[in-house]
């Protein structure tokens, strides 16, 4: 362990603090967090913590989803500028335009929002509940589906349902062609191919399976397989590594890398709790619907 991550463990007890991290984060992250995990179990985290103080180590919507569900807390992102592009592809704006259209239609938003789009929807997903959420919704009903038109397409196909498409996609994942998947195929051949389900529907096809990163996990560690092809942020690849000994994996494009992801350093979290640096504000009319999205989701 570093000077800046004992220096950053003595603050988070200091200030009873908890931090929380998304798989994708850098390396030095997971060794000082309390849970290391995907946006679902980062929300189910966040909806039962009595801690005073929270500090996400992710990007901006995933803070704002946790002061939703603790609002009492305050909730620090330690690096104000990480993002998420797909998060700017939705607006309150655009959400009401689009139930204008489709006035019998229910407005999901994937948790990969901000908190003024939530506002506007019916409910909330995860990558790891898609599915669950949209099996929910009655079958006459339509469905739109934002920002993530991958997303959306790929759980429509699985559960042959009616979603109307949104104008929106993930940069990394939608990077990610099936032409690749067969070109690493041969490269490692009888290796598992794993892709993120925000991967374009026919790079989805030639998948072997398409899971949210804390399903990947899950899926590698109780799988028989030796050797995996990981379509996804390559930041889950050192955890994987860590957690599967013996296991061998290749990233299925080395340059699958969120920008966003990797702001967030431990030096930041240090400041972050010295100096509360950024405590995320949610304008409580904001809060009030946006929050109303997001328990649906969870109570199911
Ligand atoms: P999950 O970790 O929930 O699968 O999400 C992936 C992602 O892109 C988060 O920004
Ligand atoms: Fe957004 Fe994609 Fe980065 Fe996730 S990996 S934060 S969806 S841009």
């Amino acid at each position: 362990m570093t000077e800046i991550q004992k220096r950053a463990l003595e603050l988070k007890q200091e200030r009873g603090a908890i931090i929380l991290a998304h798989n994708y984060v850098d390396e030095s992250l997971p060794g000082i967090a309390d849970l290391c995990g995907d946006s679902l179990e980062l929300s189910m985290k966040a909806s039962k913590t009595n801690a005073k103080v929270i500090v996400v180590c992710g990007v901006r919507f995933m803070a704002e989803t946790v002061k939703l569900l603790s609002p009492d807390a305050t909730v620090l992102l330690p690096c104000s500028d990480a993002g998420c592009p797909m998060a700017d592809m939705a607006d309150g704006t655009m959400v009401e335009k689009a139930r204008s259209e489709h006035p019998d239609a229910i407005a999901m938003a994937y948790v990969n929002t901000t908190a003024e789009t939530k506002a506007h929807v019916d409910i909330c997903c995860t990558s790891g509940n898609a599915e669950r959420v949209v099996s929910s919704i009655p079958s006459d009903k339509k469905i739109i589906f934002l920002p993530d038109a991958n997303l959306g397409s790929n759980v429509s196909h699985k559960l042959g349902r009616n979603v109307i498409p949104w104008k929106g996609c993930c940069p990394i994942h939608d990077k990610v062609t099936a032409e690749m998947i067969e070109n690493n195929r041969r490269m490692h051949p009888g290796a598992v191919v794993m892709v993120h389900p925000e991967c374009r529907p026919e790079t989805v096809a030639a998948a072997d399976v398409a899971l949210s990163t804390g399903a990947m996990l899950k899926f590698v560690r109780e799988s028989n397989a030796k050797e995996f092809i990981v379509g996804t942020e390559s930041g889950i690849i050192p955890r994987l590594i860590r957690e599967n000994p013996g296991k061998t994996f290749h990233p299925l494009l080395p340059e699958l890398v969120c920008a966003d992801m990797k702001k967030i350093t431990v030096e930041q979290v240090v400041e972050s709790l010295r100096n509360d640096t950024e405590a995320i504000v949610v304008p409580d009319d904001v809060a009030s619907k946006a929050l109303e999205s997001v328990r649906r989701m969870l109570a199911l």
